[in-house]
């Protein structure tokens, strides 16, 4: 871990992890953003994502803070950088859990024993990933969501806010869970799903 930490992306999502750099430690801290100039949370907005390459002097780390999946998924793969994992200290990890490079995990989350978190995800406030889950790279479990034991989560799929996914159940790629909604059953069609128990709805755009 360097010093210097850049976030990728400087808003709300943005300031939460800024938040979680200053607790690891993080001294010298910088946002770029295509969309918002000036400064965030103090901490100088220095330029946008295609000046990338420029700002890293070697001893750099970085994170992509941009809730969409996808987004996300073009930045880390557009850009080799030294991509940071961070940690909320009140985040439980539990023995056995691997959490892939570039992830963040909020505070108060909870991830039990033997999970397995891919590269670039979010694991949100709060949320609960319980023992054998594996979730895919580009992941999102948005705040209080919960997912029982040996769920399967594809790339690029978001769970959304206070949603609860059973235990055993395999979630395919780029699908949405809506809030508050509760899978039940198998979802493996790429598109967004909602209600309890969770049906599909429509085509993602
Ligand atoms: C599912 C979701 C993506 C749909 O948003 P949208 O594309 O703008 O669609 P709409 O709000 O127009 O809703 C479409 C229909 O789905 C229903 N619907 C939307 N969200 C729903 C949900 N969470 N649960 C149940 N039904 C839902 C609407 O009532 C509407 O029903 P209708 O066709 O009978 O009128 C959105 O409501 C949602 O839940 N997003 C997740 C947000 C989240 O967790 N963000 C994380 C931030 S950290």
């Amino acid at each position: 871990m360097y010093n210097r930490l850049v976030i990728i992306g400087a808003g709300g999502h943005g300031k939460v992890i800024a938040d979680i750099a200053l607790k690891n430690g993080y001294k010298d801290i910088c946002f770029v953003d295509d969309n918002i100039d000036g400064d965030c949370m103090g901490y100088p907005i220095v330029g946008k994502s295609c000046d990338l390459e420029q700002l890293n002097n070697g001893e750099t780390d970085f994170v992509i803070a941009i809730g969409d999946n996808q987004i996300r998924k073009r930045i880390a793969e557009q850009h080799k950088l030294n991509w940071v994992t961070l940690i909320h200290p009140s985040a439980q990890i539990a023995y056995g859990v691997l959490i892939g490079i570039g992830s963040v995990v909020m505070a108060g989350a909870v991830i039990n024993p033997e999970a397995m978190i891919g590269q670039h995800c979010i694991i949100n406030t709060c949320a609960v990933i319980e023992h054998d889950n594996q979730l895919s790279d580009y992941v999102h479990v948005s705040p209080n969501a919960t997912l029982g034991g040996t769920v399967h989560v594809g790339s690029c799929t978001q769970i959304g806010v206070g949603a609860t996914v059973r235990n055993n159940i395999s979630i395919g790629n780029n699908i949405l869970v809506g809030a508050g909604s509760v899978v039940i059953k198998n979802l493996s069609f790429s598109g967004i799903y909602v209600g309890i128990p969770a049906c599909f709805k429509k085509y993602s755009k």
